[in-house]
């Protein structure tokens, strides 16, 4: 959620750094974005509503060698080109994510020591914050130390001081903040992908710390302002391409990268060996209790997870909505288990539930894509997913990632609960085995062009059902939630059996209804469901397992007149794996047929850093 580059050095331009940082943080937010550059001893603002190509179109080329730049993902004030960063205040030209919390009383405060606003935003405040106790001590660190003990809330900022055009700052507080060493040169970025291009050496700042960087040095101080040695770090290169191969969007790309991703993150825990997975994992299966905190498609994929270790491992899952979680009264004791799951592991409302759910005294565990972020330091345990950067900002792989972590947990808690015997073990590993080649076929030229005659129908709808039962409904949420974020079209996931509780009432003739049924035994009762819609005239589109479709083939006259997405069958601890790969290709290619912005919907940002 919103992007920042900064960069010091006389090897590149800075301005063209600072654009090509922004472009490849832009899947960050996208509402508006602007830099400031240092040219011929002059300070140099440009910004604008919008997309970086807006930006790009309004910079003047020229030689600068040093600059800070900003893509937005508006909080407080609208997007539009006064409110998008840098803010510039006195000496003090500031960018900046997170949210500040007490904005608005400091606000006040400069406003009646005759500070003046241009914008709407936190950050022209802390800017002027900054710049007014500046203006009192002269001493920059100094002065960075008073204003962290006045501002509270998360921010990461980049900051250029008018009396020294060849240092940057750079200050985090709970939103990501790295500065990435270059030879003569030097960089901060809220995210790797903005300045991975020229290196991946870098440093990371741990909450309050703050440095000072020139082209020559870095100089890290901690929130007292006392020197602190930071270790160099590397990023590995590899898992942070962005390219889209070739591929018409990213969404698609990452997409079709799932059978890789299952593969690997699979392999990296069970490598055809329950003793592996064993070794690597600790024993869950001491818990009484497991909650799974998350949002979104995350959240999608804890309920999942719960019908996966409730079923084969035998011990309760509740799923909470991580910003609710965070005001609720709780139920935790030292035999609950929270697993925290988040791609960037900086989403602020996982984060938080993760930190309640220690101070009541639960063991942590957390589901994380991004080594090293934020809820992978502040949990106890942390499983990695092996998905590589994703930059789309409706989720793919990390979902099924995620999926397939939840699902090997509950096969850890199972075998060491001696729930499954050595039959079923190997049922399983050889399953596993066949599912990168099982989902390549979900995505062949022949299925693709399935899911396009589908779509072509769907995008001329304004409103979807998406219905099954037991996970085939938490698959649903999940295909809902896609085609909603990239397509706009307004949809519906429901429990197949609770449709007539009420919700039945809003099919109409020509309504399209998609049934999820993998779940054997329900999927009578499932498809019973589906038939009830059918008889008010839905338009209905099935994805369904291999084996229900040979069965139901024969036995159903009925069943014959559904369009399907027939999908292999697994086994069922994994059958979700494939289940959710033809509601992602629905979704994408309904938003295609729209000709929607796909990699970038509206009003959406990757990684919500903010509450
Ligand atoms: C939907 C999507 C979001 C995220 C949610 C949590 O496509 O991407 O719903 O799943 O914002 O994000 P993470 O996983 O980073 O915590």
């Amino acid at each position: 959620m919103c992007g920042i580059v900064g960069y010091v050095g006389k090897q590149k331009k800075a301005q063209e750094v600072l654009l090509e940082g922004l472009t490849n943080l832009e899947y960050r937010g996208y509402d508006s974005a602007g830099i400031a550059y240092v040219t011929n001893g002059k300070l140099v603002i440009t910004k604008t509503e919008g997309k970086i190509n807006n930006l790009k179109k309004i910079v003047i080329p020229c030689e600068a060698n040093l600059g800070i730049g900003h893509t937005r993902w508006a909080t407080n004030g609208k997007p539009n080109t006064i409110n998008s960063h840098p803010h510039k205040q006195g000496k003090i030209t500031i960018v900046h994510n997170g949210i500040i919390d007490n904005y608005a009383e400091i606000k006040e405060q400069l406003q009646k020591d005759g500070v003046t606003f241009k914008s709407e935003t936190d950050t022209e405040v802390i800017a002027a914050l900054l710049n007014q106790i500046y203006t009192k001590t002269q001493d920059i660190n100094k002065s960075i130390v008073e204003f962290q003990k006045k501002v509270k809330g998360a921010y990461a900022l980049g900051i250029i001081v008018d009396d020294d055009y060849n240092t940057l700052y750079a200050i985090r507080n709970e939103s990501p903040l790295i500065v990435a060493l270059g030879n003569d040169e030097n960089y901060i970025a809220s995210d790797v992908p903005a300045i991975i291009k020229y290196t991946n050496k870098y440093i990371e700042l741990n909450n309050g710390d703050f440095a000072k960087i020139t082209d020559s040095q870095i100089i890290c101080y901690n929130a007292l302002g006392k020197e602190i040695k930071k270790d160099i770090q590397e990023f590995p290169i590899e898992s942070y391409d962005i390219d889209k191969h070739g591929y018409e969007h990213i969404m698609l790309k990452e997409i079709h990268e799932q059978p890789t991703v299952i593969k690997n993150t699979i392999g990296d825990y069970i490598d055809n060996n329950i003793d592996n997975l064993i070794a690597k994992m600790p024993d869950f299966s001491k818990y009484n209790k497991i909650i799974i905190v998350a949002c979104g498609s995350a959240m999608h994929a804890g309920l999942v997870g719960k019908n996966m270790i409730e079923e084969f491992a035998d011990i309760p899952v509740d799923v909470e909505i991580a910003s609710e979680f965070r005001y609720k009264k709780v139920f935790i004791d030292n035999k609950t288990l929270v697993i925290g799951v988040s791609q960037s592991g900086e989403t602020a409302d996982t984060l938080k539930a993760i930190v309640k759910a220690k101070e009541k005294g639960a063991d942590t565990l957390g589901i994380i894509s991004k080594k090293g972020s934020s809820i992978a330091r502040c949990v106890d345990f942390v499983l990695y997913t092996n998905s590589g950067i994703e930059v789309a900002v409706a989720t793919t792989k990390a979902y099924s990632a995620q999926i397939a972590l939840l699902s090997l947990i509950a096969l850890n808690i199972a075998n060491h609960k001696h729930n499954i015997d050595n039959k079923e073990l190997e049922k399983i590993l050889k399953s596993i085995k066949e599912l990168p080649i099982q989902i390549e076929r979900l995505l062949s030229n022949e299925a693709c062009e399935n899911y396009k005659n589908i779509a072509e129908t769907l995008y001329t709808h304004n409103d979807i059902f998406f219905i099954g039962r037991g996970v085939d409904y938490a698959l649903c949420m999940e295909g809902s939630l896609k085609l909603k974020e990239i397509s706009y079209i307004h949809s519906e996931a429901y429990p197949a059996g609770e449709l007539k509780h009420g919700t039945i009432s809003l099919i109409e003739p020509g309504t399209p209804v998609v049934g999820v049924i993998t779940d054997f035994e329900i999927a009578d009762k499932t498809l019973s469901n589906i038939e009830e819609t059918k008889s008010r005239g839905s338009e209905n589109y099935l994805i369904i397992t291999e084996e229900l479709d040979n069965q139901y083939s024969k036995i159903n006259k009925n069943y014959n007149t559904y369009n399907k997405v027939v999908i292999p069958n697994t086994h069922k601890l994994l059958q979700p794996l494939l289940a959710v790969v033809p509601l992602q290709m629905i979704a994408y290619e309904t938003a295609r047929f729209k000709g929607e912005e796909i990699d970038k919907p509206r009003n959406l940002a990757k990684s919500v850093t903010v509450e």
